[in-house]
């Protein structure tokens, strides 16, 4: 992506110090940034630090550098703005019209997409007003994002911290490579989501592993609450990645731990999204006590598999029971070679048939692909033999373009 022009605004909340990775981050990643504090801001973080991170220089009101008319041109210029930290009052003046400082004169001759990522206390953030100016913000187009739960300014805790810098700026990225990306239109879909490699003991310390990272399934549970589904997330092991914000986490290691926890949460989804790499065998026993070399001991020991239940193909197995009357959309994940039976799409149209879910979304792996990395490609196979190509991005925008398909095949379920 090439250099683009962001204008990262920043409200009077006590979360302002988190807006300083924000910038530092997009200014790293090649963006010339712009940063347009509120008065109430700049008591929490001062114009130097905004000024010294972004490199350029930092206005507050319209009656600074009249000459440049910065409060017309900065939106006309911009290609995205992001508003972090959104006080409740911020939103508020934006959903009026406000005109009354930079950002705001910013947000009204702005033609780009506008991201906020608000952070209140619990209290403000439910307030019929805030929740009423959410609503108008998205009916207008903006990306209004939902807050994470957890400590707040004081002892208590609840939903209205703002998310981490790099989930922020995940969503910018986002909508800098494809600004139709976040619509709010799941709103009522409980999603249900498996991501991570799962880890079958072989005894007290070792398993038997896989590389899946989770940063696919992350990205759908990420994106899918940020369009406005209730998102439990089933997580085995990643690569270290933080809790999407807004999203209920569930974390497990053994695929049998995974299945018990689908099998716990499916009966309330309306989607599953099968992202976990389940490990297809576990050993027959696990060793209670570390499994010994012994010197002399040249016979290396054996380890027997057993096989693993298919969580995918048991799930579809019992919507056709009648035993998910909620299901409406089961969607797989395929990580597939080519072999010298067919190519990578002959294998996932046969995994397709096999397992009965409705959409596939289907990986090339091996030479480095699809684990463990940031970038990934591939196809989205549907039962009634529709084939599109996921063209290569991040996997967010990965994440967009399958929950794009779900929100499709809802519709189309529905209508
Ligand atoms: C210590 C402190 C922390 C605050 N934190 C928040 C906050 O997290 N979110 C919020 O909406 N308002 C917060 N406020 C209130 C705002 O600062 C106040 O509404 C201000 O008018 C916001 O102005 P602005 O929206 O123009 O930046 C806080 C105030 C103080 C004194």
């Amino acid at each position: 992506m090439g250099q683009k022009r962001v204008v990262v605004g920043v409200a009077g909340g006590i979360a302002a110090y988190k807006a300083c990775t924000v910038v530092r981050q997009l200014a790293e990643a090649g963006h010339s940034v712009r940063v347009v504090p509120t008065e109430s801001a700049l008591r929490f973080v001062g114009a130097a630090t905004f000024e010294a991170l972004s490199g350029q220089p930092v206005h507050t009101g319209v009656f600074e550098d009249v000459p440049g008319v910065p409060h017309v041109a900065l939106g006309q210029q911009a290609d995205l703005v992001v508003v972090a930290p959104a006080t409740a009052d911020l939103l508020a003046r934006a959903v009026s019209g406000r005109a009354d400082d930079l950002l705001t004169a910013t947000l009204l001759t702005a033609r780009c997409p506008v991201l906020f990522a608000p952070a209140m206390h619990t209290e403000m953030w439910q307030h019929p007003a805030t929740v009423a100016n959410v609503a108008m913000l998205r009916q207008r187009g903006a990306v209004v994002l939902e807050p994470a739960s957890g400590r707040l300014t004081g002892a208590d805790t609840g939903a209205g911290r703002l998310p981490e810098a790099e989930e922020i700026n995940t969503f910018a990225a986002l909508l800098l490579e494809r600004a139709d990306a976040l619509p709010h239109d799941l709103a009522g879909q409980k999603v249900l989501v498996t991501a991570g490699g799962t880890r079958e003991p072989i005894d007290p310390v070792r398993f038997i592993g896989n590389r899946s990272s989770g940063k696919q399934g992350y990205a759908v549970a990420r994106v899918a609450a940020q369009r406005g589904a209730e998102v439990t997330l089933i997580a085995a092991h990643t690569a270290g990645l933080i809790d999407p914000a807004g999203v209920h986490v569930v974390n497990v290691s053994s695929a049998q731990q995974l299945h018990d926890a689908v099998v716990k949460h499916a009966p309330e989804a309306h989607v599953l999204v099968m992202a976990a790499a389940v490990a297809d065998f576990r050993p027959v026993r696990v060793a209670q006590a570390k499994i010994k070399k012994n010197p002399g001991d040249e016979q290396a020991p054996t380890i027997d598999l057993v096989r693993n239940e298919d969580v995918l193909a048991g799930a579809v197995r019992a919507r056709t029971d009648g035993q998910l009357p909620n299901m409406r959309a089961i969607v797989g994940f395929a990580a597939e070679t080519g072999d010298e039976n067919g190519d990578v799409l002959f294998h996932a149209r046969a995994k397709l048939r096999r397992k009965g879910c409705d959409l596939l979304v289907v990986n090339a792996v091996g030479d480095g692909r699809a684990f463990e990395v940031d970038h990934n490609d591939g196809w989205l196979l549907a039962a009634d033999g529709t084939e599109s190509a996921l063209e290569s991005g991040s996997k967010t925008l990965m994440a967009s373009r399958i929950v794009d398909a779900i929100a499709a095949f809802l519709d189309g379920a529905r209508g």
